[in-house]
């Protein structure tokens, strides 16, 4: 049998799929489904490669939280000594209740609100530790929101370097097409802009390409363009202390994607710094999936079978389960492909099934065309559903949100509630009249 993605955390003992040891059926029948399950040893394991292959450098890996954002996550990686990329002050005031440091935080997105600054310039001893700024316009709003604090904002630009990241296009953001960043050509500018403002403090460049990319080569041609900025930049007299080249390293979704290894893209990176005489820049990374995707699976039953008529009029067969777009979107959204495994196999010869929700729109599908050997009442493993699984979910059909369980030291720690019905409409109200 192939290697499963999340292996060697994921793997079938028998006919049971386990995730650190543990079945995922039995974790399905404790605590219901749909259900996330997390592994904590391998999301630290993901991050221990970063950390190592950075070793001896001046480096610092903060983890781009949008991929998943629970408190027990966060808290996880901040015990490790990882820092976070933020994208608005919900974020921010997720890192301080897990415990986070402000200190390593970077502020990243394009377009935060002045009470967004505000918060992140008050936010513990001293305020967060960068705000990668991608626009004149917000260098001018940070500046005043700074002033009126008495405070200097740290500074990255983030720049776009129009690079392809050849991935899919609504998570390719590095092109000039694209709406983040400060145009390569005017990034020259906007440093000496933001130098000339009193209330902030130039401290670095970054950039982000896209996500899900499978090649190194990108990243080396968009690390290039960052260091013919800061070569430009420092020559006009603008001292960058740190490089940050963002996220956006693929894992494998199916065993025929091989992404890099974060040890070989952090070496060649590593490289070509020291190639260009930038050895001694600090160095930091923004990964989001590559630390949580394979670490993570969502848990559903299968609620009906639903098969095509047997007529042979191309009619397909329909596996409906209790888990849907509002759980689990990256199928609808990006047309993904998120590999099914059932949790118990049956000896029983598979057929072809289309897996989807009971929410109602064609488009809530989570695997096409899978070989399966399912029965009602099985449960079904969506794998490497740790990344962008929970923090895109959403109450769409009037759906609770699913629980979340993390496996830490072999034990399952509820690490979220299943929401409940009632909260979902707490905040609403009658029209009194
Ligand atoms: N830094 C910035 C500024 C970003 O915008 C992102 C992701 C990251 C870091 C982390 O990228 P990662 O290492 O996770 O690829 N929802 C999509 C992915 C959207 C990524 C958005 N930005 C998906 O499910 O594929």
């Amino acid at each position: 049998m192939s290697a499963l993605p999340g292996a060697p955390h994921l793997a079938r003992a028998g006919a049971d799929l386990q995730l650190d040891g543990q079945p995922l059926a039995a974790l399905a029948q404790a605590y219901g489904t749909p259900l996330f399950v997390y592994s904590q040893r391998a999301m630290l394991d993901a991050l221990a490669a970063y950390q190592r292959a950075l070793q001896g450098r001046q480096h610092l890996v903060c983890y781009a939280m949008k991929a998943n954002s629970s408190l027990a996550v966060l808290q996880s990686f901040a015990r490790a000594g990882c820092g976070f990329d933020i994208v608005s002050g919900g974020e921010l005031a997720r890192v301080l209740a897990a415990g986070g440091d402000p200190a390593k935080v970077v502020f990243s997105g394009v377009g935060k609100t002045p009470a967004e600054m505000r918060q992140a310039l008050l936010c513990g001893p001293a305020g967060v530790r960068c705000f990668n700024v991608e626009s004149t316009a917000e260098l001018d709003t940070l500046n005043a929101v700074a002033l009126s604090l008495g405070r200097r904002a740290p500074v990255s630009l983030r720049v776009n370097p129009d690079v392809d990241a050849g991935t899919h296009p609504y998570i390719s953001t590095g092109l000039k097409g694209n709406k983040f960043g400060i145009a390569h050509a005017q990034a020259v500018g906007a440093y000496r802009h933001a130098a000339s403002l009193p209330g902030l403090q130039v401290v670095g460049i970054d950039c982000h390409i896209g996500s899900q990319i499978t090649q190194i080569a990108p990243y080396l041609d968009a690390l290039d363009r960052l260091l013919d900025l800061v070569e430009q930049v420092e020559a006009a007299g603008i001292p960058i202390h740190h490089v940050d080249v963002g996220g956006g390293l693929g894992v494998s979704y199916s065993s025929d994607e091989a992404p890099p290894q974060a040890d070989r893209l952090v070496a060649a990176l590593l490289q070509r710094l020291d190639a260009r005489g930038h050895g001694q820049r600090e160095l930091l990374f923004e990964p989001g999936r590559s630390l949580v995707a394979n670490a993570g699976v969502l848990l559903t039953e299968v609620l009906v079978l639903k098969p095509g008529a047997d007529d042979g009029s191309g009619g397909k067969n329909f596996c409906i389960v209790d888990a849907a777009m509002n759980d689990l979107v990256r199928p609808a959204m990006y047309e993904a492909w998120m590999q099914i495994e059932p949790c118990r196999l049956r000896d029983a010869a598979p057929s072809t099934w289309d897996v989807v929700g009971p929410v109602c729109e064609s488009g809530d599908w989570l695997g096409r065309d899978r070989a399966l050997a399912v029965q009602p009442g099985d449960v079904l493993a969506i794998l490497s559903a740790g990344a962008y699984g929970m923090t895109m979910a959403s109450n769409y059909n009037t759906r609770p949100r699913a629980a979340e369980v993390m496996l830490v030291d072999g034990q399952a720690c509820l690490i979220r509630e299943r929401e409940a019905v009632a909260s979902l409409f707490a905040a609403e109200r009658l029209i009194e009249r």
